[in-house]
């Protein structure tokens, strides 16, 4: 019989020496954003019952929290504010004394060192839970900007290193970039959520950051799931109004998005790893079902190959510790 032709791929799976010398994605704890949620009030570190392992915490137990964080070497947290008081105009987002601002303050001042970056929206400080201003049943557009502007400046004020607006309004990087630079803040750069789709996926979240839409839906704002040139078209109006960095977000269902956004665009790109996809694989990994470890280094390791250089992920302190095989 005639000798089968055919490539021999094994042999550079034989031994873990050869597998690590022919990795081509690496995942490292320099490359998470772990997100944090401050609430106000004292003594609070309440449970997030769809997230868990997740807290809301009251500024005098947010060290508890971020300790951990910079002990484990993660380099930057994204702070969300949950504040106690809501109205339509959502003022608690852009009050100097806000809780945000508050969070921004203290973590600042105790760890100079710590990346912390704002997200910048109002669905947690409206009444409604709309990511904008409401007209009857309607998110106007243009009339939020100003407040999202005001809303970043008041973050670069308390301290704030990065802003990452989420609202999706059009025009949101223009209006911050300008907002930012008459106040004299050119030099802190948008963490744009450029790429952000309508998703049931941040189900889990909005229990945290008590920010659920009181009618209606985002549909108006975010994307429709189905689309992948809108993405384009949402990058590239972002890159072009100034943003720093963009953002695709869900991760796990995006990962084409993810790779569409990194060949088409030079900025570094984030990839958020949303609260629904952590509260999936934490129920299966409780019941047993799957080996957590495995796959959350599995589903993270996944989307730094589909493109993305940074990772926003709930899962950020555990798997630091388990990359440093803790
Ligand atoms: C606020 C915001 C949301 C998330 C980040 N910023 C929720 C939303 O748009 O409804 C989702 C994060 C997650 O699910 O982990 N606009
Ligand atoms: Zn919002």
């Amino acid at each position: 019989m005639e000798k089968l032709q055919f490539r021999r791929n094994r042999r550079l799976r034989n031994t873990n020496a050869l597998r690590s010398m022919v990795r081509e994605t690496v995942l490292r704890k320099e490359d998470f954003i772990y997100p944090i949620f401050v609430v106000e009030g004292e003594n609070v570190k309440n449970p997030v019952s769809s997230m868990p392992g997740v807290y809301q915490f009251s500024l005098d137990r947010l060290a508890e929290e971020i300790d951990e964080v910079v002990e484990l070497g993660i380099p930057s947290v994204i702070l969300f504010g949950v504040p106690e008081e809501k109205d339509a105009m959502g003022t608690g987002a852009y009050h100097d004394h806000g809780i945000v601002q508050q969070g921004i303050r203290f973590v600042k001042e105790r760890y100079p060192e710590l990346v912390v970056i704002a997200d910048t929206c109002l669905c947690e400080y409206t009444d409604h839970g709309h990511c904008g201003v409401v007209e009857g049943e309607k998110v106007l557009n243009d009339p939020s900007l100003e407040l999202l502007a005001r809303t970043a400046v008041s973050q670069a004020e308390a301290g704030a290193d990065i802003i990452a607006p989420s609202n999706m309004m059009d025009g949101f990087v223009a209006a911050i970039r300008q907002g930012l630079d008459a106040a004299g803040f050119t030099d802190i750069p948008i963490m744009s959520y450029a790429v952000k789709y309508a998703s049931a996926y941040y189900g889990p979240f909005r229990e945290a950051a008590d920010s659920t839409p009181q009618f209606g839906d985002r549909k108006t704002y975010q994307m429709d799931p189905a689309n992948r040139l809108e993405a384009m078209r949402e990058a590239e109006s972002d890159e072009a109004e100034g943003a720093d960095f963009l953002i695709v977000k869900p991760a796990l269902s995006y990962l084409d998005i993810i790779r569409d956004v990194k060949n088409n665009f030079v900025l570094p790109i984030v990839a958020y790893n949303v609260s629904g996809e952590y509260a999936m694989v934490k129920a299966a990994a409780q019941n047993g079902w799957i080996d957590e470890q495995q796959v959350v280094l599995e589903t993270l390791t996944s989307m730094k190959r589909a493109g993305a250089d940074i990772i926003m992920t709930y899962h950020a302190k555990d798997a630091a510790r388990w990359l440093e095989g803790k």
